[in-house]
């Protein structure tokens, strides 16, 4: 697998032969006889990536000082005997007793100003230097014990950072914010005036007076809100680089940990993390709460291929059927791991890991799936589980390739926080639904596409998707209009380019930092109630908001018919420079959406990855140079065909212009000539 960084960077690269498959492992559950087994079937099922002690600070460190690595040591000489790779956790994810015992001022504060306790994991505060010492000590402990053995492939740091504890209260956090913002505002006057403190009687005259925010009886500041989320993403980067700075003293093999990308830790920022990861690395679980979990996982999968910045990386973590913390969790169909698991690997995954390698008997994850389930190896799954080995075996040319795109898709932490926050014109308007819209559309017309983060350069790309960047700087705005200046295409959809990075609305006309790429001004927000249908002028739908909008230079494209603005411009386009730029002022249902991106790709000449490609029918292209190959996933329940001439990989047949994919498969067709 290639590394995520260029030739002149020196950092570390994970190099993994072929597409790995793997799981975390916890064998400190497990009695001395089951880790022989373990070993057995793990050999059995091809498992070539182990991660371990994860958890393991309590075995290690029974006490202050004391370390036991005898069990370790067995389990890691145990996988490297099997010819299994260690991706060696530094055991530091969740505190033991002794420490928040002997130290409760590590204990992490919520928003209420309550602590919480030891009993669940993650319980330490991010800015505690008494935590970050402790832990310190046991990453020199462990990294100089295992940093030359020749198992570990990989050092996991922690383990998802800041899924629990990022956003700490406590006064330990509000010193260090206070450090932060000297460091970002350097006087009190210009925090005064970025947080537009004057309203409501918020002025600080000195920086002891300003705290984490904590609950209020009315809303909080709302910049201070933001900048509290700047603040902690950087705080938990910080920790992650203390851990990192350790090991590399130590040892060359490359460093990472896992993020989970994008349903569940939405408290980090993580396009900042993007230069410190040697490797990156994304956990992911269907989500069946959602809409559509797995159109979410794709959406999850690219927006981790984007912060690898396109170069392969590592699913960390997932599940082989259902997971044990969602109010119904709901067990996989037969094919559906498969499915998931290929999805993954379409887009730029170079390896496929679990949670766990054997299901839990005791704990509170005792009910969530793994690669050997309570029932044992006599199990459908564990069949499951061999083929899908077995699968990722046929792959194995497939990494180091990337995926090919020209569409751009602009995600940002930042917008997610703000345009989420409090007070704000309709709470039904939430960035991650708007933004899945747009991804859906593009994946219902086969568009596979590129995610970048706000101020990135466009040119390459033919179309930018902007879905509710509510929140942009001047000079990410000016990217935006940059490449549709140069010829590109942008579609812009509502509630974007309202506030600056202080959460200070633009003034002068709706959308402030894109009323003149677009040529539009809209005087005031026109958000519609829940159940509120408009009609547009050629019969699509849309919900959630309109707004007054005339236009300046565009064209009002299509209008609304009825509703609280009708008459006025509801979608716009307008010729900037060589470009165009498009204004979506509604959130149109499915069909809809699908019909204007449909319009607007192919006023922007691009192609989609498959003329079959639709949101059914998942057709992905991975390549490099030399090399494609077609991923085609069928989530139908039909059997379907699509054009493909080359060698498909997971039946070893070869395909002549028309390739058959049964009903719930996946295949993989290595193409006879490189996609032009
Ligand atoms: C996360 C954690 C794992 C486990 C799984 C369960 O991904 O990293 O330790 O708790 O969730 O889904």
């Amino acid at each position: 697998m290639r590394s995520r960084r260029s030739n002149s960077d020196v950092r570390p690269t994970f190099d993994h032969p072929g597409i790995g498959f793997g799981c975390d492992y916890n064998p400190e559950q497990w009695s001395p006889e089951v880790w022989t087994e373990d070993v057995q079937l793990m050999r059995e099922a091809g498992v070539d990536l182990v991660a371990i002690n994860i958890f393991g600070w309590s075995h290690i460190e029974p006490r202050r000082g004391e370390f036991d690595f005898a069990n370790l040591d067995t389990i890691i000489t145990m996988l490297h005997n099997n010819g299994i790779r260690v991706n060696l956790g530094t055991g530091t994810a969740s505190a033991p007793a002794w420490l928040t015992t002997e130290h409760p001022e590590i204990l992490p504060m919520v928003e209420d100003g309550t602590t919480r306790y030891h009993g669940g994991r993650q319980a330490w505060c991010p800015s505690s230097p008494v935590f970050r010492e402790h832990a310190r000590a046991l990453v020199e402990q462990v990294a100089k014990r295992y940093g030359q053995h020749p198992a570990v492939a990989l050092w996991h740091v922690s383990n998802e950072l800041g899924c629990h504890n990022a956003l700490c209260y406590d006064e330990t956090s509000a010193a260090a914010f206070r450090t932060w913002l000297q460091q970002r505002y350097g006087t009190l006057d210009a925090l005064n005036a970025a947080w537009g403190t004057s309203f409501w009687s918020q002025r600080y005259s000195a920086w002891d007076e300003i705290s984490t925010p904590k609950l209020t009886l009315s809303t909080p500041n709302p910049s201070q809100v933001i900048d509290f989320h700047r603040f902690s993403s950087d705080e938990i980067l910080d920790y992650y680089r203390l851990e990192t700075s350790i090991i590399r003293q130590h040892s060359s093999v490359p460093v990472t940990t896992n993020f989970m990308v994008t349903a569940h830790i939405k408290n980090q920022d993580y396009w900042s993390w993007v230069d410190d990861m040697d490797v990156i690395a994304n956990d992911h679980y269907l989500d069946h709460r959602l809409d559509n979990p797995r159109l979410e996982l794709s959406f999850a999968a690219d927006v981790t291929r984007g912060l690898a910045q396109n170069n392969p990386w590592l699913l960390m973590e997932s599940a082989t059927s259902a997971v044990n913390w969602q109010p119904h969790n709901i067990a996989k169909t037969p094919g559906e791991m498969m499915r998931n698991s290929i999805a993954h690997v379409a887009r730029g995954a170079d390896a496929v890991c679990f949670f766990q390698w054997r299901a839990s008997v005791q704990g509170s994850e005792k009910y969530h799936s793994a690669l050997l389930p309570h029932a044992g190896s006599d199990s459908d799954l564990w069949r499951e589980v061999l083929e899908l080995s077995h699968t990722l075996d046929s792959l194995d040319e497939v990494a180091g390739t990337t995926v090919i795109s020209e569409v751009a898709f602009i995600f940002s932490w930042e917008s997610w926080w703000a345009a989420d926050g409090k007070n704000r014109p309709s709470t039904s308007v939430r960035y991650l639904e708007q933004v899945h819209a747009a991804y859906w559309a593009a994946q219902s017309l086969g568009l596979t596409v590129t995610m970048v983060p706000p101020g990135s350069d466009l040119s390459g790309f033919r179309l930018v998707i902007v879905p509710t960047l509510y929140m942009v700087t001047d000079a990410e705005a000016a990217a935006i209009n940059d490449f549709v200046h140069n010829g590109g295409h942008a579609l812009i959809t509502f509630y974007s380019g309202i506030v600056d990075q202080d959460d200070r609305v633009r003034t002068g006309g709706y959308p402030g930092a894109f009323r003149n790429l677009l040529g539009i001004r809209s005087e005031e927000f026109a958000p519609l109630l829940p159940e509120h249908v408009v009609t547009l002028s050629n019969g699509w739908r849309g919900s959630l908001w309109t707004e007054h909008l005339r236009v300046t230079t565009a064209t009002a494209v299509e209008t609304y018919v009825d509703g609280p603005v009708a008459g006025a411009p509801a979608v716009t386009r307008n010729s900037f420079g060589a470009g165009e730029a498009w204004y979506l002022s509604t959130a149109l249902n499915e069909q809809s959406y699908d019909q204007l991106l449909g319009t607007i790709v192919q006023r922007a000449n691009v192609r989609p990855s498959h003329p079959a490609a639709d949101g059914m029918l998942e057709i992905v292209r991975r390549a490099d140079a030399s090399r494609s190959f077609l991923f085609v996933i069928n989530h139908n329940t039909h059997q379907t065909q699509v054009s493909a001439s080359g060698f498909e990989l997971t039946t070893g047949n070869r395909v002549d212009g028309t390739l058959t994919v049964p009903a719930g498969a996946v295949r993989v067709v290595r193409e006879d000539s490189t996609h032009e």
